[in-house]
């Protein structure tokens, strides 16, 4: 929680946060005074009109008409106005000012990608200007997932076979999470990465530096992180085997047979996951990674080779 979040809700760091709060506000102070209301009159009549008297007979009460025309029209008036506000907002949510910078973003199990106008790629961090609108174009690889950052107010489904889009525009640098929030596997929960909103000259700094080609293990580095979820750097276990010590050594299969963790078996683990089980794992690593080009995957494995 911080400078402007509250118990209930995060931080707003978007443009469109505040009105959606109001919004979130206002039916949740309406709907607090109606219960405090009916509560209050619920109590006062069970003890006002108390039965006594066994043969007490009341007379017979006849309706106001201004009473009923009252709660007929006052919730109607309040549904419109919630129904008016919700819809201009939805409106403005959904649609991206013209000059918005697009950033494509694709889920998979189970890490996000992001790449950028200029061509960048990142992979558990998504750069974007402060100040700017930005929207993103999102799919999926596999399964359904759904993209969300908590401090903007954005949630958005992201499909295998339509894009889908949403924008905003970041009201102050700053690191914020982004998570995925639809049930897609084993990893759903680790499906984890961070906006980080930068000037518009560090952001302009940091596409130039994202196109300058890099020796193959820093790209292998950066790449890593979409697998991150499931492997380890450090020997600890993660539901996949860690990978650090791994190149040269005897690796034991599942199979019962071994093999040599060598440039060949580092590719085709990536390529072709279920082709060779590593003993003690289940085979549950997506195929989706294959669609790398050639590049990324020889930075992958060098990057792999030179973890200690
Ligand atoms: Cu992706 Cu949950």
């Amino acid at each position: 929680m911080g400078d402007n979040g509250s118990v209930w809700l995060p931080d707003a760091m978007s443009t469109l946060a505040g009105e959606v709060d109001a919004l979130f506000w206002f039916v949740f102070w309406t709907s607090t005074i109606i219960f405090a209301m009916v509560i209050v009159a619920k109590l006062y009549f069970v003890f006002r009109y108390k039965r006594t008297d066994d043969k007490y007979v009341p007379s017979p009460v006849h309706e106001s008409q201004a009473l009923e025309a009252a709660w007929i029209v006052l919730p109607t008036i309040l549904t419109l106005i919630v129904f008016t506000w919700g819809f201009d907002l939805f409106v403005k949510m959904s649609t991206p000012p013209p000059d918005s910078y697009e950033i494509t973003v694709r889920g998979k199990q189970w890490a996000w990608e992001f790449e950028y106008a200029e061509g960048a790629l990142s992979f558990s961090e998504m750069y974007v200007p402060v100040g700017r609108p930005v929207k993103l174009i999102m799919s999926s690889t596999d399964v359904l997932h759904s993209f969300f950052i908590p401090e903007f107010r954005i949630k958005h489904d992201v499909l295998p076979n339509r894009y889908t889009s949403v924008w905003f525009e970041a009201t102050q640098a700053g690191r914020y999470q982004i998570y995925c929030t639809e049930y897609c596997g084993t990893e759903h929960s680790g499906m984890l990465a961070e906006v980080v909103v930068v000037s518009e000259e560090d952001f302009a700094s940091w596409i130039l530096e994202q196109s300058q080609d890099l020796p193959p293990a820093e790209l292998g580095e950066q790449l890593f992180a979409q697998c991150a979820a499931c492997h380890a750097i450090d020997g600890s276990v993660k539901i996949g085997p860690p990978l650090n010590g791994l190149y040269g050594t005897q690796r034991a299969l599942a199979d019962g047979s071994t093999v040599t963790a060598d440039e060949d078996y580092l590719k085709e683990s990536i390529l072709n996951p279920a082709a060779k089980i590593a003993a003690g794992y289940q085979p549950i690593m997506p195929a989706g990674y294959s669609g790398m080009s050639a590049k990324q995957i020889d930075g992958l494995v060098a990057y792999i080779k030179s973890l200690e």
